[in-house]
């Protein structure tokens, strides 16, 4: 067999296209129910009907009867906030206080940041998730020993210190001039580096100066290709102080635009409180929404109205915003998406669902010739999923009428008990423990 040359049997799924919220997909949906796919060289080249296995020169590993998906990409999550996932009986701004800057002022340690970022790789890996725009706290440490997991792993990754300025705990604070040397240091050391990319992040405009927000700004007009990520409207408190604190501003997203803040390469996560102007605003400039419905439920912030965002053109992606959320997993998010849009009166297939987690995300993160899809020339970064798991999956698949059914009951049951393997560039970083495992 030639070294670089292996074949997955199994399910495939992925999209061609953005499927819009029709049940009946057409082409966007590409579903290929036992197929070899083809990865050389760490990149999908191609695949084949099971029955016409490759040849002798390729190593053959067979999930046949097995979902195989690109992996997931989580577009908002906090790596530290797996200290603080479920925890109790607050809203945002007091969520923040009680638990969470508290916990994030741990990372100031070299030696927590780095236990803390290999843990969360490794954790996202065992969710599915091979990629992820992420925040770790303000302090350097913390942003340079999760890019080096990250790079490690060879995990796409897109992440930055976290810029905040004022109104925080001393020990969670930067200054414009730490924040700016910091940021220079960080980029120049991982900027570009393998498959990562720097994000200047700013925590959310309430915890940023003028002059720091400016100096963000400079940097994403100076250096290209940077990423930029925030929160937005996210809690109706949290929008009355931005109010007060920025009282020239239209609304709140306009804080980030008089800065500079918004392009095709900005991550905003949360968007509830959003009026028109600002749905324009965002297709205008090409920022996307990463739309956040565990963290929106759990911490009570309010219902995302996914339909007006893109009925003016912004791009929505969906992320798990753990700890505000309380899953790493996507399927569970998505199952939390589909559940907003129900009670807003929309109808989320699991086509667009899917398709949001994995190549819309790609698409408006401007990655889609690198991840997203089974597209030849891709990077292999894909799961293997069990379709179910226990006496009530097993006879919901068993009795399911047609695709669209089974698949919309796996991605609403399935969790990271259902992973069997994680691929990241053509090589397998996670497969579940044998004594866990169940079926052929
Ligand atoms: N707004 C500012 N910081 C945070 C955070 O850590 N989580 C969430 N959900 N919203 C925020
Ligand atoms: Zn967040």
């Amino acid at each position: 067999t030639h070294p670089s040359r292996i074949a997955l049997r199994g399910d495939l799924l992925d999209f061609t296209a953005d499927p819009g919220w029709a049940l009946e997909a057409g082409a966007a949906v590409r579903w290929r129910p036992d197929h070899w796919l083809l990865i050389d060289a760490g990149r999908i080249v191609g695949a084949a009907p099971g029955d016409q296995p490759p040849g002798d020169d390729w190593q053959r590993i067979d999930h046949r009867g097995h979902l195989l998906l690109p992996g997931f990409i989580d577009t908002h999550v906090h790596a530290p906030q797996l200290d603080v996932i479920a925890s109790f009986g607050t809203e945002l701004l007091d969520w923040l206080n009680t638990y969470t800057f508290p916990a994030e002022q741990r990372y100031a340690d070299a030696a927590e940041a780095h236990d803390g970022a290999e843990r969360f790789c490794d954790a996202l890996l065992a969710h599915g998730t091979t990629a992820a725009v992420v925040f770790p706290t303000v302090h350097k440490v913390s942003a340079d020993t999760l890019l080096a997991a990250a790079h490690a792993r060879g995990m796409r990754l897109v992440t930055g210190k976290v810029l905040m300025d004022r109104h925080a705990p001393p020990g969670l604070m930067d200054t414009v001039e730490s924040a700016e040397r910091d940021s220079r240091e960080l980029i120049a050391r991982w900027h570009g580096t393998g498959r990562l990319a720097y994000a200047m992040t700013v925590r959310f405009a309430p915890t940023s100066t003028e002059a720091q927000l400016d100096m963000a700004g400079r940097f994403l007009r100076e250096v290209p290709g940077l990423y930029m990520q925030t929160h937005v409207a996210e809690n109706r408190a949290e929008v009355a102080w931005v109010r007060q604190l920025f009282p020239d501003a239209r609304s709140y997203l306009d804080v980030y635009h008089r800065h500079g803040l918004l392009n095709e390469r900005a991550v905003l996560a949360h968007g509830i409180w959003l009026d028109d102007t600002d749905r324009r605003l965002l297709a205008d400039t090409g920022a996307q929404i990463a739309h956040s419905p565990s963290s929106n439920l759990f911490l009570g912030s309010g219902l995302f109205g996914w339909r007006a965002l893109e009925a003016v053109g912004a791009q929505v992606s969906v992320a798990s915003d753990v700890g505000g959320g309380t899953s790493l997993s996507m399927t569970r998010t998505l199952a939390e998406a589909y559940k907003v849009q129900a009670l807003l009166g929309e109808k989320l297939t699991a086509w667009k669902a899917l398709y949001t987690a994995t190549r819309g995300a790609a698409q408006a993160l401007g990655l889609d010739a690198e991840i997203g899809s089974f597209e030849p020339g891709r990077m292999a970064d894909l799961c293997v999923w069990d379709w179910a798991q226990g006496i009530v999956g097993e006879r919901r698949m068993a009795v399911a009428r047609d695709v669209h059914e089974r698949v919309f009951a796996w991605m609403t049951l399935a969790d990271e008990r259902h992973l069997r393997e994680t691929w990241v560039a053509g090589q397998c970083a996670h497969r579940r423990l044998a004594q866990a495992q169940s079926g052929p």
